[in-house]
């Protein structure tokens, strides 16, 4: 590579340390809680000596789905507050589509995602407005799985904040009612990480910007337009 073609590209700091740290906790959390959930849901039937009272297998599955879940409410309620006071990459303006200019993005991410379009017009150096909005939606899954799982924790459980959902339970009819939703929204979750994962991917390669790295260093790579016309 030429000096001149290095010099095409600027280095962006797009995710601050606070959203990266959010991901990746958040990550590592909901894969946990899906495991676990999966197990609490479909329990396995493992075959020991002693009696099943005298084992603890599944008080260890569903410790960890409780551990997990605190550490991702908690991450969660950090992410909400940094989109008020991040930077410009990390605003909740980014998420939520009020502009014409975002809704065309989202026409023109779609034809590149689907109709696997060459990505000729630039698109956002942070979330493109496609993936900004489906990130909303999951903020709004990750609330809704919140509500239903400490109201179902809340059963368990005499200490305050679990007990202040218990007002969940008779609005979906039931503590059954509220577990089938709870489980349903799990499938929402494996479907987004099999997408999300491709289209990182996707991105990176039809980009070149360094989207996948940058949830760990946090920079991106933008192209000087300027630069670039004056060297075409
Ligand atoms: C992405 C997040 C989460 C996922 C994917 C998830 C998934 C699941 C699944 C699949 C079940 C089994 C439901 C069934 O089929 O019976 C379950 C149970 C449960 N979850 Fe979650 N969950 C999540 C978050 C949470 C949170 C934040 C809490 C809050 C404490 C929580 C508390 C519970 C409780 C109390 C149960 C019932 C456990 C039992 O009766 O043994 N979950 N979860
Ligand atoms: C190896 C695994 C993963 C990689 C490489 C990865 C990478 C990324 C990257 C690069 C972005 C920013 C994309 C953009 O430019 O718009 C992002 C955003 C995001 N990812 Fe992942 N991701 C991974 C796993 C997960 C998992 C398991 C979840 C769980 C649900 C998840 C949830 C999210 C969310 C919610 C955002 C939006 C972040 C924000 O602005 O706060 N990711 N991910």
């Amino acid at each position: 590579m030429t000096a001149e073609q290095k010099a095409l590209y600027n280095r962006v700091y797009v995710w601050e340390f606070p959203v990266r740290l959010y991901h990746w906790l958040n990550g590592i959390t909901v894969t946990l809680l899906i495991i676990s959930g999966f197990l609490i849901g479909n329990p396995i039937r493992l075959f020991y000596a002693n009696e099943a009272y005298q084992q603890y297998w599944f008080g260890t599955v569903r410790f960890i789905h409780f551990v997990s879940a605190y550490i991702f409410f908690f991450n969660f309620l950090v992410r909400i507050y940094w989109g008020f006071v991040g930077n410009t990459f990390a605003r909740w303006s980014n998420f939520i589509p009020l502009k014409k200019k975002q809704w065309r993005e989202i026409g023109q991410v779609l034809k590149v995602d689907i109709l696997l379009a060459d990505p000729s017009e630039r698109m956002s150096v942070g979330h493109n407005s496609l993936a900004g909005f489906v990130y909303f939606l999951t903020f709004l899954a990750f609330a809704f799985q919140s509500l239903t799982g400490f109201a179902l924790y809340s059963a368990n459980s005499t200490s305050f904040f679990p007990r202040l959902f218990t007002w969940v339970i008779p609005l979906f009819g039931g503590d059954m009612a509220v577990r089938q939703w709870h489980h349903v929204f799990m499938w929402f979750f494996i479907v987004f990480i099999i997408i999300h994962l491709y289209l990182v991917f996707y991105h990176d390669y039809i980009e070149g910007r360094g989207t996948t790295s940058s949830m760990v260093g946090g920079w991106k790579f933008e192209k000087d337009e300027d630069l670039k016309n004056s060297n075409d």
